[in-house]
């Protein structure tokens, strides 16, 4: 029989602190694979498009206040929401670049004191990412890139902690690159480990569940 398997795509997240260069990483790579023929898209979390998504972007524009388990489980929520669209393409053969995922979610909520396994418990069933790209910078660094201090969390002292307790999410999906070098340079790491990453994913690596 004629059975032609399709070869999974990866699930490649970029995490780091506000202003530490994620977004334009993740669209200079979501434009590159595209360039060499990689069937790919771009997706960020939160996603503000939901009305869920909704919820939690008021709240961070501070025009809403709520518990902070509850704004936790609607950042969980958001990525449930898209969870089976996300099996359904990775499975299509088809790579998404992520903005964003239950590292933040995780070191975020942490962060105002919640404990840990607590924050992570929700997160469980969600589907692993392939590779994390942490864009490693100093929170004073951060703190003076244009646009800082806009939304809730921009705040030198929250994103210290925040930092931290990325430091203690830390596992071997995670490539670690200096968000303080040029955008070329990091540019060129970030593709780097997308290629090896999609490579392998290809050779038939398994889709795996979060937490891992
Ligand atoms: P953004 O700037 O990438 O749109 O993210 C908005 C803020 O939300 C940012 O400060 C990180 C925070 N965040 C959480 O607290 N929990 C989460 O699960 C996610 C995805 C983001
Ligand atoms: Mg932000």
């Amino acid at each position: 029989n004629c059975h032609l398997a399709i070869s999974r795509g990866s699930l490649i997240v970029l995490e780091g602190l506000d202003r530490s260069g994620k977004s334009s990483q993740c669209s200079r790579l979501v434009s590159y694979l595209q360039e060499k023929g990689i069937p790919v898209e771009a997706c960020r979390f939160p996603d503000r498009s939901t009305s869920v998504g909704q919820m939690i972007s008021t709240y961070l524009a501070n025009e809403s206040e709520l518990d902070d388990r509850t704004i936790h489980l609607l950042f969980s929520a958001n990525r449930w929401e898209k969870r089976s669209l996300m099996e359904t393409k990775l499975k299509n053969g088809i790579s998404l670049i992520v903005d964003r995922y239950s590292y933040s979610g995780v070191a975020f909520s942490a962060s105002k004191g919640l404990n840990i396994e607590w924050c992570k418990a929700p997160e469980e069933g969600l589907i692993a990412p392939d590779l994390v790209i942490y864009l490693e910078i100093a929170p004073e660094k951060a703190a003076e890139r244009d646009g800082y201090g806009c939304e809730r969390y921009e705040q030198l002292e929250f994103q210290r902690k925040v930092a931290q307790n990325y430091n203690l999410l830390r596992d071997s999906t995670w490539k670690v690159i200096d968000g303080c070098l040029s955008l070329e340079t990091i540019e060129s790491q970030v593709r780097e480990q997308a290629l090896e990453c999609v490579s392998v994913c290809k050779k038939g690596k398994p889709l795996l569940n979060m937490w891992l």
